[in-house]
């Protein structure tokens, strides 16, 4: 069982960045959201262990141990917390780390939980150090010491809280400090989506909103997803859009083709804010190394949304480099963008 009015604190002070989504993504994310392990597509290994640990834990009538999630934006992480407190029929509260400004605002919500519920803490490493700090001894030992009063007479109170799970979720493990991180009995990493995956959450997602898409359609939108769902929900959602408006409601191969060139996405799915990016360490750096401050100040984009929601992708599809230089375009990238001209001279710079 999910707190639905919870959800609303999931953007309640949280900043704009690469994870967040619009008031009308999130209705639809809610709706696509698979509610159990069967219906959550791709991960499989992730997926078995999920389903040993919430087991075991049935079977010796305890919790969960405390859960985190790692990986880039749209990947699966909350929908899997939300499975799992399904899975163990318990009550699943959702906050954020930025969401949570003083240590009084994580002790009220954890003494407001039952024994076994949830705690589903997003963009987990943007938590406060004071807060941090009062969520190692909850999870530890299921209680807080609080400082009541001020000065000379300020005194620590210890509290106890409900034997609760902690699921985290970051996009970056590595801002994660190690305390924190050290206190969680599993760790998770989420990873791309293979194509076949796509299609099948594709096809998936246009049953759940009764979508016609013919199935070369599907599979032809699946490359321009960037191996993620909720891209891919996206973009379905936008081909209905022109299929609706331009071809009588079913998405085929040439509404995609055509739909997609309208959102300026290319085949390998990169959109505008990525075509950008690499646009600009080819042409105005000469394919670098550039720092990534002076390549945010190029193209007007903040360091973490380059960080956190365009870079991981370039990488992966080996079209970027990261190095102690700084960002590198590989040869791949300079001919993805039709480049070839001005390519470094022999390409040593390169690699
Ligand atoms: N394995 C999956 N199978 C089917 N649909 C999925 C799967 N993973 C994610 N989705 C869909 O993608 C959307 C985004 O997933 P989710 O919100 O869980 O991502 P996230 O990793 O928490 O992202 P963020 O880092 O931005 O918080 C969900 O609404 C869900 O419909
Ligand atoms: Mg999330």
């Amino acid at each position: 069982m999910i707190e639905e009015e919870n959800f609303s604190q999931k953007t309640k002070g949280s900043v704009v960045g690469a994870s967040k989504v619009s008031a009308e993504s999130e209705v639809f994310e809610n709706k696509l959201r698979p509610k159990e392990f069967d219906h959550y597509v791709g991960q499989g290994d992730v997926k078995k262990n999920l389903k040993v640990f919430v087991e075991a834990a049935k079977k010796r009538g305890e919790t969960l141990d405390h859960t985190i999630f790692y990986g880039p934006p749209g990947l699966g992480k909350t929908t899997l917390a939300m499975i799992l407190a399904g899975e163990m029929t318990r009550q699943l509260r959702v906050t954020s780390g930025p969401a949570l400004e003083k240590p009084g605002d994580l002790a009220s919500i954890l003494s407001n939980l039952k024994d076994g519920d949830f705690l589903f803490i997003d963009e987990i490493h943007r938590l406060r150090m004071p807060v941090e700090e009062i969520l190692y001894t909850a999870m530890e030992d299921f209680a807080i010491d609080l400082v009541v009063g001020k000065g000379p007479s300020a005194r620590t109170m210890r509290l106890n809280v409900p034997r609760f799970t902690l699921i985290g979720a970051t996009t970056l493990m590595s801002r994660l400090s190690s305390p924190l991180r050290d206190r969680f009995g599993h760790t998770e990493k989420l990873r791309y989506y293979e194509l076949d995956e796509i299609q099948q959450i594709l096809e998936r997602s246009s049953h759940i909103l009764d979508i016609k898409i013919e199935e070369a359609a599907a599979k032809k939108l699946s490359q321009s997803c960037r191996c993620t769902p909720r891209i891919a929900n996206r973009l379905l959602r936008r081909m209905r859009d022109f299929a609706e408006i331009l071809h009588e409601g079913l998405i085929t191969e040439k509404v995609v083709e055509e739909g997609l060139k309208s959102l300026s996405v290319d085949e390998k799915g990169l959109d505008f804010a990525d075509q950008e990016l690499l646009r600009a360490v080819c042409e105005k750096f000469g394919g670098g190394p550039v720092g990534l401050s002076t390549i945010s100040a190029a193209i007007g984009e903040d360091v973490n949304t380059i960080e956190d929601m365009i870079e991981p992708f370039l990488i992966r599809e080996g079209l970027l480099q990261k190095t102690p230089r700084g960002r590198m375009a590989t040869e791949l990238a300079f001919s993805h963008l039709g480049l070839e001209n001005l390519k470094p001279e022999n390409g040593t710079k390169l690699f």
